[in-house]
């Protein structure tokens, strides 16, 4: 199939943190797999990322070893489109447009934007207001067809369809209807110091957290001080059990065994010895990835020449969508 039957699928992370194992088996895996049949569009959203006050060399580099990273863990920039959301400006062009179809209610009772404004009660700002409407911008000007992403992110690309709805039906057909795109096994990973949390990019405690940066060694310290229980039984149990089951998570990820093989390996078997078992195949695993990740960072007139071909492919597609837009909400054509 060409590019032109292909249907699209457009995917983002934001670069508020180094990629974690969560990334890897809830996101990386599965675009990975995904590239082959669809024309795929990767992004960086370096704008969402604004919308929580940043240091600005740390979000700099950490823009760089995200794209970094989608390349280690086996995204094509030849099949795929690799691109950091700000180079291509049709971005904040379009959402300017879509938050003129944007009621205030419809943003104001978005589950994320409610846990943001509280987390970060100090700079409740205009954009974190509107990131679901840019998110919209985001995907509407691929004419996306598929939306991968987490379940927390499906409220945005409700919003999405609508605005999309709303203009097409205001104007006349102009945006593809996307569809989420939830895998249904994605494996939740969570913190390995609080394991009824998610692991996320963003926690302070970098015990917490696997990232796909870290050093085998590095792995193999977090996991060894991973928060279990009291209990002695290598058993899954989300409920009464979540650390363990956390990490009998992470090594069927690695092993690619069943929890039910697990639990038989390590019949009578301590946590001790169990943990360094996981911590050993987890470490493994992560390897490449992480020498991968060092080998293409070290090369940034490589990564950079990957970016600007990703943004060049995005920026033609982008404005033929904008250009369209604009035309029908009556802007002079430039
Ligand atoms: N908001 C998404 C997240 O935090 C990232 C994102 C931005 C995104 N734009 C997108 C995801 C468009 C899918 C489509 O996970």
């Amino acid at each position: 199939m060409d590019a032109d039957t292909k249907k699209v699928i457009l995917s983002g992370i934001t670069p508020s943190g180094i990629l974690t194992i969560g990334h890897l088996t809830g996101a990386l895996i599965n675009w990975v797999r995904l590239q082959s049949e669809y024309d795929c569009y990767f992004m960086i959203a370096d704008l969402h990322a604004i919308t929580v006050r940043q240091n600005p060399a740390e979000l700099r580099q950490r823009t760089l070893d995200t794209a970094a990273m989608f390349l280690a863990c086996g995204i094509s920039p030849e099949t795929s489109t690799l691109f950091i959301q700000s180079h291509v400006p049709a971005h904040s062009q379009l959402a300017w447009v879509l938050n003129t179809f944007t009621g205030m209610g419809e943003c104001s009772k978005m589950t994320q934007f409610k846990d943001k404004s509280k987390k970060h009660s100090e700079n409740v700002n205009v954009g974190l207001f509107a990131y679901p409407i840019l998110m919209a911008a985001d995907i509407l000007l691929y004419q996306a067809d598929l939306v991968p992403v987490g379940e927390d992110q499906k409220q945005h690309l409700e919003l999405t369809r609508n605005l999309a709805q709303r203009f097409n039906h205001y104007y006349s057909d102009t945006f593809k209807m996307p569809e989420p795109f939830i895998p249904e096994v994605g494996a939740r990973i969570m913190s390995l110091q609080n394991p009824t949390a998610k692991m996320s990019k963003s926690d302070e405690n970098k015990n917490s957290t696997i990232f796909l940066n870290d050093k085998p060694e590095e792995i193999r310290n977090k996991i060894k001080r991973a928060v279990t229980d009291s209990d002695t039984v290598v058993r899954y149990d989300e409920e009464n059990k979540p650390g363990v089951s956390n990490l009998m998570q992470l090594y069927s990820i690695a092993t690619g065994k069943s929890f039910a093989e697990i639990e038989k390996q390590f019949e009578g078997v301590g946590y001790g010895e169990f943990k360094a078992e996981v911590a050993d195949k987890v470490a493994e695993y992560i390897r490449p990835i992480s020498e991968r990740f060092a080998e293409i960072s070290s090369n940034k007139k490589y990564l950079q020449e990957i970016l600007s071909f990703g943004s060049d492919k995005a920026n033609k597609v982008a404005m033929k969508t904008l250009r369209k837009v604009y035309k029908k909400v009556g802007l002079v054509s430039f």
